[in-house]
């Protein structure tokens, strides 16, 4: 495997599983000209690689009508979210879709990512949640609807981040792009250095992480998915409030337990936002 990676073949079958190393580069291997390219020059012919496992996985369902699992998993760092999209992009391309739905499945991955996704040590996207993901055929073959479940999200992030790492991506995206509107509507400071949840840790800027260019992402995948905008905004005033709340270290979540708090009495020295989540 050591000496195939070193030609740029970073896949490689062991039976009908495959094995891939991270390249940490883009080597053009998913291109409209290789889907093409898998879809109608056979696996046999082609070499190694995870659109194999997309296409059998396609020919299983089309040609004899048995349910398809593909299990991803390795190291965090190791690719499985690159390799989902890969397998659902090859997917979408060959199959096709009822409604577009393909692109709704796509689009809720900025979604799912600045909720769950966060910088670690190990990778600056590591998703912090598992994830169950059925996609479901039509009798025509093609794509016509999907459902996500997602697991054992690292809650824990939001209170406390590990130095050198960050706190989930939605936070920094909201604080460093919102517009003016939602800004005075969640009174949200301009600057990710004023929040305890976000300064703390000693990261805020990833090189590798375009927080502007996510949070437009962010809200054209909403949209898309039809979320209703009073949904929108209850959302994000609800991140905004858990940003407010750090700040003024009125109390510290673990899980669902409040561990320690201290309130005043007094109410009217509470924001909105705070009162927020405080009622709620
Ligand atoms: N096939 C690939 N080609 C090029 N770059 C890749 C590939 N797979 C992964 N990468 C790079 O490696 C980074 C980490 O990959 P990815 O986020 O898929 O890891 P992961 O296994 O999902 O990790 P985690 O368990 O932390 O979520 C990606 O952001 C991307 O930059
Ligand atoms: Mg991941």
């Amino acid at each position: 495997m050591r000496e195939r990676f070193k030609k740029k073949q970073i896949y490689t079958n062991v039976g009908t599983i495959i094995i891939s190393i991270n390249p940490y580069c883009n080597l053009g291997l998913y291109t409209p000209e290789v889907i093409h390219d898998y879809q109608y020059r056979g696996v046999k012919e082609m070499p190694p690689h995870v659109f194999n496992t997309a296409h059998d996985s396609y020919k299983g369902i089309t040609d004899f009508g048995t349910p398809q699992s593909i299990i991803i998993s390795g190291e965090s760092g190791a690719g499985k979210t690159e390799a989902t999209k890969q397998c659902l992009t090859y997917l979408a391309a060959i199959a096709g879709s009822v409604d577009n739905v393909e692109t709704k499945i796509l689009q809720a991955n900025p979604i799912l990512e600045a909720f769950g996704n966060a910088k670690t040590v190990r990778n600056d996207n590591s998703s912090r949640f598992g994830k169950y993901m059925e996609v479901y055929f039509d009798s025509n073959q093609k794509i016509c609807g999907a459902t996500t479940t997602n697991y054992l999200l690292e809650k824990i992030r939001v209170v406390a981040t590990n130095q050198g790492e960050r706190n989930f991506h939605v936070f920094y995206q909201m604080v460093k792009a919102a517009d003016q509107a939602t800004r005075t509507r969640t009174q949200l400071c301009n600057s990710c250095s004023d929040y305890t949840y976000l300064a703390g840790s000693g990261c805020i800027d990833v090189p590798t992480l375009d927080d502007n260019y996510d949070w437009t992402a962010l809200n054209d995948g909403m949209r898309i998915l039809n979320f209703k905008s009073s949904d929108q905004e209850a959302v994000f005033d609800t991140v905004a409030a858990i940003l407010n709340l750090g700040k003024n270290n009125k109390h510290i979540f673990y899980g669902s337990t409040i561990h320690s708090y201290s309130l005043t009495n007094n109410f009217n020295t509470f924001r909105p936002v705070e009162m927020l989540v405080f009622i709620g």
